[in-house]
């Protein structure tokens, strides 16, 4: 870590701290962090369909991508040096159930669309979240009863779930839920099923966040969902609890760890960096991803100068990647 003030004692005149500013070299020189393509991980909508890309309205640039388009854009990521690339399936309403057992379904979209990736491009990882939302009526993460989300029950769901999706070839399982235990319960199931190779990133702390509204239209759970999602993500207020969820996942195997949303956090991902040293990523979210888009679009700010300030910040924070629906314009520009 860097020495504090105290340590390194200066003082003007003798010291002016604008020498090391006074030109790009020097400032290149004494710079601390930089962004690599190899810090991104891209998160991709999928929906059924065939040579298909639907815009996301409330995430301008975005879109939802039919299977074969998702195949273009992982080599596309990979190409610009993107070491993996999350997938969020759109399930369509008629597969959708109070239990979200489409989930577990071996032949659902996001299966396809792992499979078809591992088939066709080789040198991106895949990850996908394991979270019922996507595929319940309600919209909730969980299994309910009455007004409810049931903890035990839905971990049954959820180990079926990342167990269709290491056989079909996933290479990291992003439990995204919430539920108490389920990191051990997953991973557990996949080692009892030979997937000890298969790794996990926890969305170890997860906040119960309004910043995921252009998510839930993007994956087409937002009119489902009643009620809100407090009783399982966390309250904005807290921070040590961060550190209790974190102690938990890696306790129970988790390899890596994300906080989540990214920006309003930062001072969450900074501790839970320097407390466990383990990597620990950083989920720049829908609604962070709407803000600064859209108000570029309107002119309102310059992208040229906010999209790499905004991923500075994570990096900054200790944060070791980030997840972030820029990814592939930031390592366009990385590239040039
Ligand atoms: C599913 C999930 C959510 C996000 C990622 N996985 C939404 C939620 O928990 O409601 C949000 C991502 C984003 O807003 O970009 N559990």
């Amino acid at each position: 870590m860097t020495q504090g003030p105290q340590t390194f004692p200066g003082r003007f005149p003798n010291t002016r701290l604008r020498r090391n500013r006074r030109s790009p070299w020097a400032r290149a020189l004494v710079s601390e962090n930089a962004l690599s393509a190899a810090d991104l991980i891209w998160p991709v909508f999928v929906r059924e369909g065939d040579n298909v890309r639907e815009p996301v309205e409330s995430m301008p640039g975005v879109r939802r991508l039919s299977v074969d388009q998702v195949v273009e854009a992982a080599r596309e990521a990979r190409d610009l040096g993107i070491p993996a690339i999350a997938l969020f399936p759109n399930t369509p309403e008629h597969l959708k159930t109070p239990d979200g057992v489409e989930a577990t379904n071996d032949g659902n979209l996001v299966c396809r669309a792992i499979a078809a990736l591992k088939a066709e491009v080789d040198g991106i990882g895949v990850m996908v979240d394991v979270a019922l939302d996507p595929f319940t009526t309600h919209g909730h993460d969980g299994v309910m009863s009455g007004e409810e989300i049931l903890n035990d029950e839905t971990l049954d769901i959820l180990c079926r779930q990342a167990l269709v999706q290491a056989q079909a070839g996933c290479d990291i399982i992003s439990p995204s839920d919430m539920m108490d235990g389920r990191i051990g319960a997953i991973r557990r199931t996949l080692d009892d099923n030979g997937f000890t190779n298969v790794s996990i990133m926890a969305y170890a702390a997860k906040y119960a966040s309004g910043f995921y509204g252009p998510f839930r239209d993007a994956v087409g759970s937002s009119g489902n969902l009643i009620g809100d999602k407090r009783t399982y993500q966390m309250d904005p207020a807290n921070s040590d609890e961060a550190l209790r969820e974190v102690t938990f996942d890696l306790d129970e195997g988790a390899d890596m760890v994300m906080v989540k949303p990214g920006m309003p956090y930062l001072d969450v991902a900074s501790r839970v960096k320097t407390t466990f040293g383990v990597p620990t990523f950083a989920y720049q979210v829908s609604g962070e991803y709407a803000m600064i888009e859209g108000a570029c679009r309107n002119g309102w700010l310059d992208r040229e100068k906010v999209w790499p300030e905004a991923m500075l910040c994570f990096k900054r924070a200790g944060c070791d990647g980030i997840l972030t629906y820029a990814a592939v314009e930031m390592a366009k520009k990385l590239k040039t």
